[in-house]
């Protein structure tokens, strides 16, 4: 069973296509290496035995998409990873945002309405639902407005998806909704290669401790949460990983209920930035350098999943502690370090 995972050399795409693999899916990668390496595919085929079919092109070239989609009739699913994602760029260059995750998810679909039957995942994100008014968020929490051109582009490939499956039962189609997905594979084989300074938390906590920077900002200590920093539900990236398999399962076996359907993917528990810091400390026995600053420009206070509709729908689970994910973070970093 042959699947397409576009991005497939990025963070969650190559630990998506070890899970895969492990399962015996045949992969295909497609990846623009805008953002990833080559180097990548070698630490997936060291985990999984098995070395993925690899083509590098870029997805906004329509006639590229045409002709792969041409060459590989045999694909029975695709797992679409390939976006960029970051928030403050988006807001600076909303149009590279638009042509990247909206043209792409675009040329797929269009090539997947030819298929007599296909299977089709998404990677879409928490950050739809902004401050969620109740909490744990449900997946039917309303979408709010979004803060930024990338949030947006997750709502409107939503959009895209839903409107496209209306009118091609032959589509069937699950977007997960990621909550924080942290930590690397556990054999340090493949993670997490932010590309210069990281926005992200646990990439600039582990490089603070690797003494690549010199202290982390904590943005704020004064929101309404019990110590006062930001709470998120930070989930293990293999974690992540095993729920596309078990989703696109899911769509491979009729299960689904619908042919759009929507999950979170969470581990149900929010964690603050302070207890993120000290579960770091304690797996990592290194005191970490840091200091409370003002809070950061659209920083939401707390969002986590409820993953009941996950659990019971998708018989998915996270199954590691964020004492584990953080090991596994601090063990790749030292790796790519040494
Ligand atoms: C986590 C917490 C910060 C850095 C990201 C994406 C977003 C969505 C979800 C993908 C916050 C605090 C951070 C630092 C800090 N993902 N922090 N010092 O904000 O939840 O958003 O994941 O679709 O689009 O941007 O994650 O890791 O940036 O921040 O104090 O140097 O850590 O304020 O509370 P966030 P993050």
């Amino acid at each position: 069973m042959k699947i397409l995972v576009t991005g497939g050399l990025g963070f969650i795409g190559s630990h998506t296509v070890v899970e895969l693999q492990n399962k015996g899916f045949e992969v295909v990668i497609v990846d623009n290496c805008s953002n990833s390496s080559t180097e990548v595919l070698k630490g997936i085929t060291a985990i999984s035995g098995k070395q993925p079919i690899f083509e590098e092109f870029d997805l906004r070239e329509k006639n590229k998409v045409q002709d792969f989609f041409a060459r590989h009739t045999d694909l029975i699913g695709v797992i679409h990873f390939a976006a960029s994602k970051a928030v403050g760029e988006s807001v600076e260059n909303p149009l590279l945002y638009y042509e990247n995750n909206i043209s792409a998810l675009v040329y797929i679909l269009q090539e997947l309405q030819k298929k007599d039957t296909t299977n089709f995942i998404f990677s879409s994100s928490c950050t739809v639902y902004g401050q969620a008014d109740e909490l744990p968020i449900t997946e039917n929490a309303p979408v709010k407005e979004a803060e930024s051109p990338y949030g947006n582009t997750k709502q409107i490939g939503e959009e895209i998806i839903r409107d496209t499956c209306k009118v091609t039962s032959n589509l069937k189609a699950i977007a997960l909704r990621y909550f924080n997905p942290i930590g690397a594979h556990p054999s340090a084989e493949i993670g997490e290669l932010p590309i210069g300074v990281p926005q992200n938390l646990i990439p600039y906590i582990t490089q603070t401790a690797a003494g690549l920077r010199e202290q982390l900002s904590v943005f704020g200590d004064n929101y309404p949460t019990d110590d006062g920093t930001c709470i998120r539900d930070y989930i293990h990236v293999v974690d992540l990983a095993k729920a596309h398999v078990i989703a696109l399962q899911r769509l491979i076996n009729d299960a689904n209920k619908s042919n759009y359907e929507v999950f979170n993917v969470g581990t149900g528990t929010g964690s603050s930035v302070l207890e993120v810091i000290n579960s770091f400390e304690k797996v990592s026995q290194k005191k970490l350098n840091y200091k409370i600053v003002d809070r950061r420009e659209g920083d939401i206070m707390s969002a986590y999943a409820n993953t009941q509709k996950a659990n019971t729908e998708l018989g998915w689970k996270s199954e590691s502690s964020l004492d584990d994910a953080l090991a596994s973070a601090w063990k790749w970093e030292l790796k790519i370090r040494s």
